[in-house]
């Protein structure tokens, strides 16, 4: 090849590779997109998501964590900031979750969604200091590979769900300080906590608390 040949063909590829930079810079999975930009409208489109832009990469967002392979949503972190209103359903439509962490956000209120269970991969579910009311859903039992489910510290109700017991992965419970009440389900790890996983409720009972009268 002659230098101008040369040179052309190095101009050419440079050139071509700027006009398709712009749409092949864009990692994120679309369907991810969608249902993030769905959470941030449930939640009011508030500050702390304003990284979430539809014009961005949503591997690039604050508060998500995005798999370098797959391109896929692993993680869902927001702690300690302004957020308000219910947990979205439209989290069940992230299926590559692995974590979600939603921490310390005085304002979010309403019910734990069942959606939750249709996120088979997920590992680390930790929804604490919070203000969240309602049952914890059975649907929960569902999550085969929990390893942590922290729900403490909210203003849940009703009684733990059966299904619990099928989480053989847990290695980490907290259900304390909440309004929960009735007897502790016998069977699956929920034995295998101390009395401080389940301290601070209304009327929970039987081991590792107190046995029902
Ligand atoms: C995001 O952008 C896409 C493509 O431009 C558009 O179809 C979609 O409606 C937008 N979504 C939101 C929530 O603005
Ligand atoms: C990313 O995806 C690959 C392929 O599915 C998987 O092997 C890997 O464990 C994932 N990494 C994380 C951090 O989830
Ligand atoms: C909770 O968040 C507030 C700010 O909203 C912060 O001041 C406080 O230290 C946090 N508490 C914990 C236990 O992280
Ligand atoms: C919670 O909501 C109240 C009332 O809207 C607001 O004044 C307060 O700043 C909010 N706090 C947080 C941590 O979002
Ligand atoms: C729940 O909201 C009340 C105010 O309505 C607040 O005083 C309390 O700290 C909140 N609980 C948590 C765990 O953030
Ligand atoms: C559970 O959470 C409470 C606060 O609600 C804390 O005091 C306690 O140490 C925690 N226990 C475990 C086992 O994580």
């Amino acid at each position: 090849m002659d230098h101008s040949l040369l040179s052309s063909f190095i101009f050419t590829f440079l050139f071509s590779a700027l006009l398709i930079s712009p749409s092949s810079s864009e990692k994120c999975n679309p369907s991810d997109k969608k249902v993030l930009l769905e959470i941030k409208a449930a939640f009011g489109n508030p500050y702390i998501l304003a990284s979430w832009k539809n014009d961005t990469d949503c591997c690039s967002w604050y508060n998500v964590k995005c798999n370098s392979t797959t391109h896929r949503i692993y993680q869902l972190t927001i702690f300690d900031g302004e957020l308000s209103g219910q947990i979205p359903a439209a989290i069940g439509n992230l299926p590559y979750l692995e974590m979600v962490d939603l921490n310390n956000l005085s304002n979010v209120t309403g019910p734990i969604p069942s959606a939750l269970g249709k996120l088979k991969r997920l590992t680390f579910l930790r929804l604490n200091y919070l203000n969240l009311t309602g049952s914890i859903p059975s649907a929960l039992g569902q999550l085969n590979e929990l390893t942590l489910l922290y729900l403490n510290s909210n203003k849940l109700t009703g009684s733990i769900p059966s299904q619990l017991t099928q989480l053989t992965n847990l290695n980490a419970l907290n259900l304390s300080s909440n309004q929960l009440c009735g007897q502790i389900p016998v069977g699956g790890k929920l034995q295998s906590f101390d009395a401080s996983s389940y301290a601070d409720n209304k009327c929970l009972c039987g081991a590792p608390l107190d046995s029902c009268k």
